[in-house]
């Protein structure tokens, strides 16, 4: 067709971003081509720590204006703690991208596939399948607070959570209409109202409130502690779980970690209004242990590629096809091989990049 392309930031970073993100853009163009998606990828070697050696900071100071007229940023990984420490290399880069593009949705789909050995005891693929959706702005994680008296026996540390109206509710929206679009209906609402005495009770009161809206849907509110104990112990009880920003955090890792390899976990940073570009990426880092083996396992990447797919049309049509296919296509490569070591094989990342590409 005529259409315009979508326009893609492609955005390899440090260390295995730069062996991945090559396999996520064979699959996902390949995926487009069946499907008549028309994409345009525009490759930069910023948010990186080569740029940090060469220029002295992680992106050039127009950055937002050259990535402003993208829509979406397919992003590998960042960090080389070697020459850069950890929190100059991601506040300069990817939490620059989450804050300034107001990605408020961090969405992790959380899958057990056949093929992929269980850290859970007696569990079969289908048994384990949600979706989490963690605050990406606000919440626990402020830069407001201080510290008097500091080095003396009078010591105290205060660190302030910010819970807005506009940033709950925007959040819990999205987690809703999630639920409603798959086929259980369920949400679950991770709280501490018990704890946190004074904004949880007000987060409890806001599902409450949106709620009404949405009488088809099942609501579960459970505290964060035994929420992360069912995450163990029941997970086939989850569909779509909602959580604030440090909850959500921690129900993120935990989720991927209890289905197996980190190598296949992605995930999407959203701004689902589209005033900014999305970004899209795998949930591990750069793995500065196995760079340069070319042994990485690519298909995170590529499942966030799927997932910008779906998102760039808007979830119907021919972005839900291709995303569809390429996760039909994981599952087949996970079931049948080749394999990477981290999936017990000996195979390499362009191997598994190719595999999956086949498969489309
Ligand atoms: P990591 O995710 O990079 O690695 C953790 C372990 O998992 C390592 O043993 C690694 O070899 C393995 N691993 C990760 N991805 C894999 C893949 N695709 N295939 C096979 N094995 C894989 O986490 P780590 O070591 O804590 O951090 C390394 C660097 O990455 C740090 O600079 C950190 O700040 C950064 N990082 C960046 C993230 C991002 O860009 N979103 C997220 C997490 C960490
Ligand atoms: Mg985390």
């Amino acid at each position: 067709s005529a259409e315009r392309p979508f326009q893609i930031a492609l955005i390899p970073g440090d260390g295995i971003g730069k062996e991945v993100a090559p396999e996520g853009v064979r699959v996902v163009e390949a995926a487009a081509r069946r499907h008549g998606i028309h994409l345009r990828f525009t490759e930069i070697g910023w948010a990186s720590c080569d740029h940090w050696r060469a220029h002295g900071t992680m992106m050039p100071a127009d950055w937002k204006a050259q990535l402003q007229g993208m829509d979406a940023l397919f992003f590998g990984a960042v960090g080389w703690p070697a020459d850069v420490p950890d929190h100059v290399s991601l506040w300069g880069s990817l939490l620059q991208f989450r804050r300034e593009f107001d990605q408020y949705v961090n969405l992790r789909p959380v899958r057990l596939f056949d093929g992929v050995p269980c850290p859970l005891a007696g569990r079969q693929p289908g048994d384990i399948d949600y979706l989490i959706v963690r605050e990406n702005t606000e919440g626990e994680y402020t830069n407001i607070g201080g510290t008097m008296w500091p080095g003396t026996e009078r010591e105290v540390v205060l660190q302030q959570s910010v819970f807005s109206r506009r940033g709950t509710d925007r959040v819990l929206k999205y987690a809703f209409e999630l639920a409603a679009s798959r086929p259980r209906h369920k949400l679950t609402v991770a709280t501490k109202s018990n704890g946190m005495a004074v904004s949880m009770p007000w987060w409890d009161s806001r599902a409450d409130a949106m709620a009404a809206d949405y009488p088809q849907i099942a609501v579960d509110k459970q505290h964060i502690d035994i929420l992360s104990a069912r995450f163990v112990l029941q997970p086939d009880r989850f569909d779509v779980v909602v959580a604030s920003n440090l909850f959500g955090d921690i129900l993120s890792d935990l989720g991927p970690a209890s289905v197996g390899t980190i190598g296949i976990a992605p995930s999407a940073n959203l701004n689902p209004e589209r005033s900014f570009p999305s970004l899209f990426e795998p949930v591990h880092g750069s793995a500065p242990d196995i760079h340069g083996k070319g042994i990485a396992n690519p298909i995170a990447m590529i499942w966030s590629g799927a997932m910008m797919l779906d998102f760039l049309t808007d979830g119907t049509g021919a972005g839900r096809a291709a995303h569809d296919d390429i996760v039909r296509a994981i599952e087949g490569v996970l079931r049948e091989g080749p394999r990477t070591p981290d999936l017990g094989g000996r195979a390499s990342t362009s191997e598994l990049g190719r595999a999956v590409a086949e498969r489309l």
